[in-house]
């Protein structure tokens, strides 16, 4: 299993803070955003990873992460030159993944949760992960039947779905890749990661769990804000 940390795109929902920098660099309490999804792979015990990065901020990354052998990893790089959208971390990683199965987790995304065992147990298809949110239609959203099976995935739906959302970690046999080649622009212009959940999910092949702990995605003023006080809150508590 190897590992990819998309953090590329535009933050363009933190502006003025990303300006001049990545919002992936910019603080979450006391360390780095990125910092965050790069441990929630490590503590999986991934530690074969590819840092996808926009052009602009690409040298501050280097500079904050080299080689990854202070952590006992090792780190690729990748341009993104333009952000259009998820799915295409895996037709840019096609050659760092090789023959390999891929988790991918976005550079905004701060999970509480150990993924190590399902990554550890896991063989094919897809395995994606859900948490029952306010706004779902910020997010893709699922839909379970009375099992807790998924049965449908939208990408930000107009009418409500479910209360649902698809969190950022993403875990893919290597089929992913060719899947993710076949993906055409959507409305607004991305590759859309949930094309490539329906097309798992069409097979009978994904997997949905409930993320049991504490999820963020940082990307607004808001849920910055309690990310770092979340983290400020659990440092207090470990002391
Ligand atoms: P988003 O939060 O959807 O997009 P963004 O980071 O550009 O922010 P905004 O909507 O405020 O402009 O992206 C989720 C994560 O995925 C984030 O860590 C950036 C990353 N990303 C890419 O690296 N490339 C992409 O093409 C997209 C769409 C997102």
């Amino acid at each position: 299993m190897k590992g990819i940390v998309l953090a590329g795109g535009n933050g363009t929902r933190l502006l003025p803070l990303t300006k001049i920098t990545s919002k992936q660099l910019l603080p979450v309490y006391n360390k780095p955003m990125v910092f965050y999804p790069m441990e929630t792979l490590l503590r999986a015990g991934i530690n074969d990873i590819l840092f996808i990065v926009a052009p602009d901020h690409a040298g501050d990354f280097l500079k904050l992460l080299g080689s990854g052998r202070e952590y006992g990893a090792k780190f690729t790089y990748e341009i993104q030159d333009k952000p259009e959208g998820l799915a295409q971390a895996f037709v840019i990683g096609a050659d760092f993944i090789g023959d390999d199965n891929i988790t991918m987790i976005l550079g905004d995304n701060i999970f509480e949760d150990d993924f190590s065992e399902t990554i550890k147990n896991f063989r094919s298809g897809g395995h994606v992960f859900a948490k029952e949110v306010t706004d779902p239609e910020r997010f893709g959203v699922v839909k379970f039947d009375e099992n807790m099976r998924a049965v449908q995935i939208e990408e930000k739906p107009k009418t409500h779905l479910s209360n649902y959302a698809i969190t950022g970690l993403y875990i893919y046999d290597n089929r992913v890749v060719e899947a993710a080649r076949q993906v055409k622009p959507s409305g607004r212009g991305e590759l859309e990661i949930t094309e490539l959940h329906n097309w798992y999910l069409k097979k009978g092949e994904l997997a949905v769990d409930i993320v049991k702990g504490e999820w963020f995605d940082a990307g607004t003023f808001e849920t910055l804000l309690r990310a770092s006080s979340l983290m400020a809150e659990k440092a207090k508590k470990q002391q």
